[in-house]
């Protein structure tokens, strides 16, 4: 900056205006400016844009000093501007915004102020575009900001996987955290998924079942018993016997299908309650027990001497996996081995009952009332 004013006092010299000269220091600023601007003139010829890498020395800085010094050339200059000061191509690094703001300000025609000097069109749209040029040059060297990616946190699925990779533990501890949120229609974003207070107390629970679980396995289930009653109940009181049906039952009013789901893999116990009448004389009846729609075993039920089969129950036990399954009990061959007088299928072999002991038969205790009959 020094020599280029140096340089610019020299020329001034040179044009001879010694009036002027002897005046540059006491004068006012706008006086200095319109000397330096004289001696831009003169300088025209050889601030022609040339090859030269040195661009900045050569043209940059003496059009500035010339166009600009006048009124930003100290740290007191109008509008805090020094541009003096701006006076090696490092300082396009350094004041990066002072320089954008004086490319812009060039090249909308804003400075040098309307009614001063104005620099040659070409001049001035020569520094601006050496300016923006260099600007640009330099921000493509920084290294790209892609900007800040939030640390996410597992969503409910990839945790439970986590946690079964890493340690083996199936039972799906986040199963009982929070709804995970989304964002564009995804759960697995790290902006969409927070770390709610209740949430983190859920971690803290399920970190403790989880390693319990890895060290000492699955925690002992105790053993529970869950009924089913059939939601809809039809006797068949029909005194004949159907000879073709469906003789596993299940689709008979007397089978019942149920969903269950078991908690852990394991040996389940299963009963079958009975109710009803089957005609005294009958060969026992199998009760099938049917697990996602196979059949595990069946359980011949004796027919006792009165035929009543209520209270009578049908067991099994069974291995099954954890999960939902179907399940399904059902008498086979229900219209089969009935007695004779029935006309079903293969009928009974067994000798018909002797008649019933007149003894077993209910009798009410003498002088009881109606109410008290009831009661029994
Ligand atoms: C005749 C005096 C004069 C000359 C010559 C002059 N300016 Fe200015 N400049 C001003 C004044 C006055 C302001 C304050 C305007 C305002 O605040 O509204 C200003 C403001 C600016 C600003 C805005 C500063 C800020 O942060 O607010 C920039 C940039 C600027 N000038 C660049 C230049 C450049 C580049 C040159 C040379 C090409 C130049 N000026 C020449 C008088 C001048």
């Amino acid at each position: 900056m020094v020599s280029a004013v140096q340089e610019h006092n020299e020329v001034h010299s040179v044009s001879g205006n010694r009036a002027l000269t002897g005046a540059v220091i006491p004068i006012t600023r706008l006086m200095s400016f319109y000397v330096r601007l004289l001696s831009l003139t003169l300088l025209g010829g050889s601030l022609l844009w040339g090859q030269s890498s040195d661009r900045f020395t050569q043209a940059v800085l003496p059009f500035l000093a010339q166009n600009c010094y006048a009124c930003h050339g100290s740290d007191d200059a109008v509008g805090k501007l020094n541009i003096a000061r701006l006076d090696s191509p490092q300082s396009l690094q350094e004041h990066r915004a002072q320089w954008a703001a004086m490319a812009e300000k060039m090249a909308s025609g804003e400075m040098p102020p309307a009614g001063f000097p104005q620099p040659p069109a070409e001049q001035r749209t020569a520094v601006v575009e050496w300016v923006t040029a260099e600007l640009a040059r330099l921000d493509d060297l920084v290294a790209p900001n892609p900007g800040r990616v939030t640390a996410s946190r597992l969503n409910r699925a990839e945790y439970d996987n986590t946690v079964r990779d890493l340690l083996g533990v199936r039972f799906r501890p986040a199963d009982d955290f929070p709804q995970d949120d989304s964002g564009y229609g995804f759960d697995n974003i790290g902006d969409a998924l927070s770390l709610s207070p209740v949430l983190m107390e859920k971690y803290l629970s399920a970190a403790e079942a989880v390693s319990r679980t890895a060290i000492f396995g699955v925690k002992e289930l105790q053993p529970a018993l869950t009924r089913f009653d059939p939601a809809f109940m039809n006797f068949d009181e029909s005194q004949d016997a159907p000879f073709t049906y469906d003789e596993t039952g299940l689709s008979l009013p007397s089978a019942l299908h149920v969903s269950h789901r078991f908690l852990a893999d394991g040996d389940y116990d299963f009963t079958g309650l009975i109710r009803g009448f089957r005609p005294p004389g009958s060969e026992p009846i199998p009760m099938a027990f049917w697990i996602d729609g196979e059949m595990v075993e069946a359980v011949d039920v004796e027919i006792p001497s009165t035929g009543e089969l209520s209270g009578q129950i049908a067991m099994i036990r069974h291995h099954v996996t954890a999960g939902d399954h179907w399940l399904a009990v059902s008498f086979l061959k229900l219209y089969h081995g009935l007695p004779h007088e029935y006309s079903g299928p293969e009928p009974s072999k067994l000798p018909p009952p002797p008649p019933a002991d007149p003894d077993e038969l209910f009798r009410p205790p003498p002088g009881a009332t109606p109410e008290e009959i009831t009661e029994l």
